[in-house]
């Protein structure tokens, strides 16, 4: 499968600009997002790198459309994605945004293919051309002949990368990963994020990557630290 994209990208992929969310209520209200802006091009890697709690899951939300913030813009290649209805955010979402997370989030019950299908099975793909088209993405992470196989049966580096496969099955133009070597040892994390990069990244796809995992650092072209909320240092450019 290429890794080409629908369109050549002439917006920045992600802009956000002053955003702010709170949770809970009374003397349990806390700012979870506080002023946060960044900018992210198609071409780089960029990672938000921060403690535990510091709000890297709920900006990720944010940005990727699944939860409101209290104030502030998010643009997706030049899109308001707040300024959308629910239906025109979710197939922003659907068409633009794969999405990683910790823990896999892959279905025990389906086969590797039919995990990696299921987003095109969303935009109404027939089952056949989902299984196809799944089965060529599997190629892509290095899965070609576990398609038939089990979560179960798989290796967590193996897991991940299928739900890799899964996140760019629809050849979205961002794809987000949430701690994506927090459930893996060192080297296999060290090996997904050197091969997202080498095999994934291209000029017409951006890539954010959120992570506590040091040992992984080497490989952003960018890193946006954060603490409590905000953003803490100014975003630097890696040599
Ligand atoms: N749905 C929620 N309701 C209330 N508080 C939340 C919710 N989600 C996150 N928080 C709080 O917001 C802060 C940031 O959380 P999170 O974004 O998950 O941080 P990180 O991903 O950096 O560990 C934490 O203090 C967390 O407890
Ligand atoms: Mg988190």
């Amino acid at each position: 499968m290429s890794n080409a994209v629908v369109a050549p990208p002439d917006h920045p992929a992600i802009v956000s600009r002053g955003l702010n969310k709170w949770f809970g209520e009374g003397s349990a209200r806390m700012k979870a997002i506080d002023e946060v802006a960044l900018v992210a091009q198609y071409g780089e890697m960029v990672f938000i790198v921060g403690p535990s709690g510091s709000g890297k899951t709920t900006l990720l939300s944010i940005i990727s459309g699944i939860l409101r913030p209290d104030s502030g813009t998010v643009t997706i290649n030049g899109q308001d994605i707040w300024s959308l209805d629910s239906d025109q955010l979710a197939q922003l979402r659907l068409n633009n945004i794969g999405f990683v997370f910790q823990d896999y989030h892959l279905f025990t019950r389906l086969t590797a293919a039919e995990n990696v299908a299921i987003p095109l099975i969303l935009q109404h793909h027939d089952w056949d051309d989902a299984i196809a088209q799944a089965r060529e993405s599997l190629d892509v992470v290095g899965l070609k002949d576990r398609g038939d196989i089990l979560p179960v049966k798989l290796s967590g580096g193996e897991q991940q990368r299928v739900a890799i496969a899964r996140a760019i099955v629809g050849r979205p133009q961002i794809l987000i990963l949430d701690e994506p070597t927090a459930s893996l040892d060192g080297d296999t994390g060290k090996m997904i994020i050197a091969f997202v990069k080498a095999r994934i990244l291209n000029q017409q796809r951006c890539i954010l990557i959120v992570t506590h995992d040091a040992r992984i650092n080497e490989y952003a072209d960018r890193i946006i630290y954060m603490e409590d909320g905000h953003i803490t240092e100014p975003e630097r450019t890696l040599p």
